[in-house]
Order: structure tokens, then sequence, then C-alpha cells
């Protein structure tokens, strides 16, 4: 009996099994819409066997995107793409999330594989926006959020999860991790407002949970929404794991549903002991801590060390990153490697290993 191929419940959605593909920037969208490489990329994930496929960050307003090439749902146009990478996963049993994000002083930089610096004006960059004027690493200082500005976050977070649920998407994730706009506002490293939104903790949160709250109440009762955390900054001073536990706590009598935990991203230069499973311990007392179901990722790899962090109740999901743009085929090969029957799509079985 593997506990990594058992399903998992999220209000009335099943997770087929507990191996997730985590959000990945493909850079690849063109004015926010999917392109061809889109659907190739989560088809063949689907086809691989991941029990739940969440699209990478896509952004709710256009300053909101990392770059040029990132996906957004700020607009009805960006629908229709998107309802064809739904389609791809249900078709081979997956369940499509999405995750949705703002990437606020961290925007207007080059493609994943381009250089990570503002864009100039002649290269179409703009202007980001932050809780505080602090320049993250040597990009351009981005403007602090004056109230109006705070006032169209929440909105644009609702309406991009309602065009999210328009495509068919069965459960949301809020990016609140690695740096971007919503961490920002958690970390006294980067928010030094002195209004409501800054200084206390109480203050910190006040916008990520309005957010997470506002969406939690436009998106159906019967599905599950998701919520990325950084658990800590890995920075004397930032962001850490007691407060995320404390907000954890919040957040479940929120009505989230789940924790995707990750850490960092926040500052450069953060001395992070990255190595197998290294971030699992943060999703493992959030678990016992607070009751929240919680997804474990980073350097997750190898089928025994997801099965034995499931099975051993460290998290209710692994997410492969890496592993599985190297390997779509990933999910079905850990189902034999645990000798789980793997549910080959019919097109491929004459392709299939000796003795399978
Ligand atoms: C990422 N990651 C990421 N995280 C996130 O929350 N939203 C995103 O859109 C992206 N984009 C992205 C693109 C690419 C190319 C990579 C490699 C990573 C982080 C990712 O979800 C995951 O947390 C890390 O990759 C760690 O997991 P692995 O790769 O060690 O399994």
């Amino acid at each position: 009996m593997s506990s990594l191929f058992s399903p998992l419940q999220l209000r009335d959605l099943q997770l087929p099994n507990r191996i997730g593909m985590p959000p990945m920037c493909q850079y690849s969208a063109i004015d926010g819409r999917v392109t061809d490489w889109h659907l190739q990329h989560y088809g063949s994930r689907a086809v691989g066997g991941a029990g739940l496929v969440i699209v990478e960050a896509t952004a709710v307003l256009p300053e909101g995107r990392i770059s040029h090439g990132d996906l957004g749902l700020w607009d009805d146009t960006q629908i229709e793409g998107l309802a064809r990478i739904v389609r791809l996963i249900e078709a081979q049993g997956g369940v499509p999330a999405i995750q949705l994000a703002h990437a606020g002083r961290k925007a207007s930089v080059g493609r994943g594989w381009e250089a990570q610096k503002t864009l100039t004006a002649a290269e179409g960059g703009w202007t980001t926006v932050a809780p505080s004027a602090i320049a993250f690493d040597g990009y351009a200082p981005p403007q602090a959020l004056d109230a109006n500005g705070i006032g169209q976050v929440l909105p644009a977070f609702v309406a991009a999860a309602r065009r999210a649920l328009q495509a068919g998407f069965k459960a949301v994730e809020i990016h609140a991790a690695h740096g971007y706009l919503l961490h920002q506002f958690l970390s006294p490293l980067s928010n030094l407002r002195t209004d409501e939104y800054g200084g206390s903790f109480a203050n910190r949160i006040r916008l990520p949970r309005a957010v997470i709250a506002a969406v939690r109440e436009a998106w159906p009762q019967h599905l599950p929404l998701l919520v990325r955390l950084s658990a800590t900054d890995w920075v004397d001073g930032g962001w850490d794991a007691e407060q995320t536990i404390d907000l954890c706590r919040l957040l479940k009598t929120d009505g989230v549903d789940l924790i995707d935990v990750s850490t960092g991203g926040l500052v450069p230069g953060a001395k992070i002991p990255a190595g197998p499973g290294f971030q699992v311990p943060f999703a493992t007392r959030i678990r016992t801590e607070t009751g929240l179901p919680v997804a474990a990722v980073g350097l997750i790899t190898d089928a025994a060390q997801a099965e034995a962090i499931v099975a051993g109740g460290e998290a209710d999901l692994v997410l492969v990153g890496r592993e599985i743009l190297r390997n779509p085929h990933w999910p079905l090969q850990a189902a034999q490697a645990l000798g789980v029957t793997a549910a080959w799509p019919a097109q491929y079985l004459r392709a299939l290993p000796p003795g399978t």
C-alpha cells in the first residue's frame, strides 16, 4: 500500500495521488496569454501522472508580472487559453490549479533565462510597486503603494480568481512567498510602513490576509484554496517560522485548505542550507502545530523519499519541481518504483519497460 498513491480529499475535490507539480514560470506568454509552449508543457505533465498540476505564477495586474513572458488573468481575453490547459489536465485525470501572483518590487525584469535586472523604458519596463520604497538587490527602487494602490490589489486578486473559475480550475493558490508582493508585506525587512499595513505582526499580515479572505469568499465553497508561504526569510530579523505558524493559525480560521510550504526569496544573499528535502521540516511543523494540511516542496526527487514524507505524516502532498521538468513521467515511474500499477496512457502501453 503506497501512501504517495493514495487520494487526498480537499473539500469536495479529490486528488488522485499525493504528487503535484509546483507552479513554475515558463516566461512564454504573450501579453499574459497562453501560447503553444504552455499546452505541451502542462499537457505532458498531466500525461506523466501528476495528481495536481499547479499552473505557474499568473499575474493579477499587468504591473504584477515578473517579466513580459508571465501569464496573466487581469483580462477576460486571457481565460480561454487557460481553459485549454484545464481541459488537457482533466482529460488525463489530473486536477488543475493555478497560482495567482503579484511580483511587487521583483517585477519588470527579464525572462528567467535573461538578465535579472530592471527593464529599461526602451525594453518596455515599468515602475514597480511595493509596501515600501526599498529596492530588491540591484533592481530599481519600487514606488511605495499609497492607499489607492493598496485598494487595487485585493479586487485584482478576486477578479483573477473569478476568471480562474471561469477557465475551469478546481483550486487556486495565492502566492504569498518568494519575496513577491504579499510576502513583501509580511516581512519586516521589506515592509517599513507606518500605517495600518506595517509595523506590528497584525499590521504586516493585514493585506495578505484580507486578500486571502476575499478570494475565499469569491471562490466556491466546495473547492479548495491553497496559499504558498515562505516559512522563513533565512535572515535574522526577517519573517520566520514562528510568525508563519501564527499566520497559518489565522488562515485556518479564514478557510484556507492547504499551505504550500516554501522558504526564502525576499532578500538576496540569504544563507540557505539547501539539500534533499530541506524545507520539509517547515511543512511538518505547520501541519503538527496548526492541523492544516500541507504540501512539502524543495529537492524532493526520489520516489522512496516522497513516499516516506507522506507515509511518515511529514506532509499531505509532495510537489516535485525541477525533477518533473527533467522528467515529465516522474509520477508514473515513481509508481513503478513503489510497486503501484501505473496508469500509463493507452497510447504508450506498447512502450512500457519489460516486466511492467
Ligand atoms: C520556480 N518556482 C516558482 N515558485 C512559485 O511559487 N511560482 C512560480 O511561478 C515559480 N516559478 C519557477 C520557475 C522555475 C523554472 C523553477 C525551477 C522554479 C519555484 C518552484 O515552484 C519550487 O518551489 C522550487 O523549484 C523548489 O522545488 P524543486 O525544484 O527543488 O522540486
